[in-house]
């Protein structure tokens, strides 16, 4: 694999912090990590202007206002985002619980969940719950796609007037897949709004939201650019906007309260939601991230991760002991599934040489030792570590009943995951996969 002499410049020039730590970061479905140039522009941007609180009116008051809408304006045209509207909240998690909040699931709606989901959307079914409304799961193969999606989306009956969601992943934080974009399409052709996760697909490829008319789309920005944190979106498609019910205000999103007469009219559309004083000084750093994402082209980091993810695929499956058994097992598309779209997330595990697999934590604080950032566990995605590994809802409410959480009880669940980014270079393959060699030979090799 020879990097392109143009990540190989990013890296050197916004990535270098990962080199003179000497840290061979492969976490970025986790987090991006920050580029060079992102806090020194906002250093210089926040030493050369007064912000302060937007809710008022003196100048830093306006000043604050402005880069509120300039970031706002910057991030739906980013997403090419022409019928949605944009609220800022804390994160992706907090965007999902906005709609969790506020969707009018009533008794007879239908909340449609894949089993691949992050926990922060899985959330939805106690919203469902709360309203006594169905909720339909999804299942997934076992290469971890969806199965038969449209089977149970066009079941729908689009007849009932209760608003129903169907709510998935464009990419999967656990397995890397994308799941079918069109699905956005087919579910709200039978009337299902849908929230379509875009956390951990956004920072490696573009969305086109004026072709992928999703209804609710979560985004957390330090996935996507690193830096800041504390901050993300829900980009709402403006006529879903109406459809949400808000039974409480706050500061900033109200026209008018009234304490003798307990009345209160909430702002129009979007700046209805926007709870209290957002993360203003961040706003001129988004438009610094989404700048620098323009920049470098988001066909190009996609083609970047997908040459990356398919060397480093390509090589882990030949890596063999000298008894010809195989040292790492892919959970998900591996590189004989090309049929599968997949971004630059691998979940995995190291084997001995006699087919049993490492525990999932130990490889995690080995990589640790050898300064390797990895992730270990089931990444807040239960759906499809229950898949992986096999294991069904008796024998989780079992382990439950006893008292253990499932995954304490039920032997050997998670693994690890490796994910790629746009600051990963060849010599973070070559070095992870060193140190795959190097403890296979030491702790798996079993003759
Ligand atoms: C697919 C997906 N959705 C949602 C989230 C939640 O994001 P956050 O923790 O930034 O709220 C994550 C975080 O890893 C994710 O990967």
């Amino acid at each position: 694999m020879t990097d392109s002499s143009a990540f190989a410049r990013l890296r050197r020039k916004q990535f270098s912090q990962l080199d003179r730590s000497n840290v061979v970061y492969l976490d970025y479905t986790g987090a991006c990590p920050v580029p060079k140039s992102l806090p020194e522009q906002h250093i210089s941007n926040l030493s050369s202007n007064v912000y302060a609180n937007p809710h008022s009116a003196s100048l830093p008051s306006s000043a604050a206002t402005a880069a509120f809408h300039r970031a706002k304006t910057t991030v739906l045209r980013f997403f090419n985002a022409r019928d949605h509207e944009l609220i800022f909240t804390a994160n992706a998690s907090s965007a999902i619980h906005l709609v969790a909040q506020t969707f009018p699931f009533q008794r007879d709606s239908t909340l449609y969940l894949t089993a691949d989901n992050h926990n922060s959307v899985l959330a939805l079914r106690e919203s469902a719950r709360m309203a006594r409304c169905n909720t339909v799961l999804i299942p997934l193969e076992s290469r971890l796609t969806l199965s038969q999606p449209l089977s149970y989306l066009y079941k729908h009956n689009a007849a009932s007037s209760a608003p129903s969601l169907f709510a998935y992943p464009a990419q999967s934080n656990f397995s890397g897949v994308r799941h079918d974009l069109q699905l956005v399409h087919h579910a709200r052709s039978k009337d299902i709004h849908v929230l379509l996760d875009a956390a951990a697909y956004a920072p490696t490829s573009a969305l086109d939201l004026s072709r992928v008319q999703a209804d609710f789309v979560p985004i957390s920005f330090y996935k996507m650019f690193g830096y800041p944190t504390g901050i993300g979106a829900l980009i709402v498609r403006k006529s879903a906007l109406s459809v949400l019910r808000k039974n409480w205000f706050a500061g900033g999103t109200v026209k008018f309260v009234s304490v003798a007469s307990d009345l209160h009219i909430l702002h129009d559309g979007a700046d209805a939601f926007q709870d209290g004083t957002v993360d203003f000084l961040s706003f001129p750093a988004i438009v610094n991230g989404i700048h620098l994402l323009s920049k470098i082209g988001m066909p190009n980091i996609t083609k970047h991760v997908a040459t990356v993810t398919h060397t480093f695929l390509h090589q882990i499956q030949h890596m063999r002991y000298a008894n010809g058994a195989r040292m790492a097992l892919i959970y998900g598309p591996n590189l004989h599934d090309n049929t599968i779209p997949r971004g630059g997330t691998v979940a995995m595990d190291l084997l001995d040489s006699r087919g049993k697999r490492m525990d999932c934590h130990f490889v995690e604080r080995e990589a640790g030792r050898r300064g390797i950032a990895i992730r270990a566990g089931c990444f807040c995605n239960p759906g499809c570590a229950e898949r992986v590994f096999d294991i069904d809802g008796l024998s989780v409410a079992e382990c439950v009943r006893k008292g253990y959480t499932a995954y304490d009880c039920t032997s050997g669940i998670g693994c690890f995951r490796v994910s790629f980014g746009m600051g990963t270079v060849k010599k973070d393959i070559k070095a992870f996969l060193a140190f795959v060699r190097e403890l296979c030979n030491s702790y798996g090799a079993k003759f």
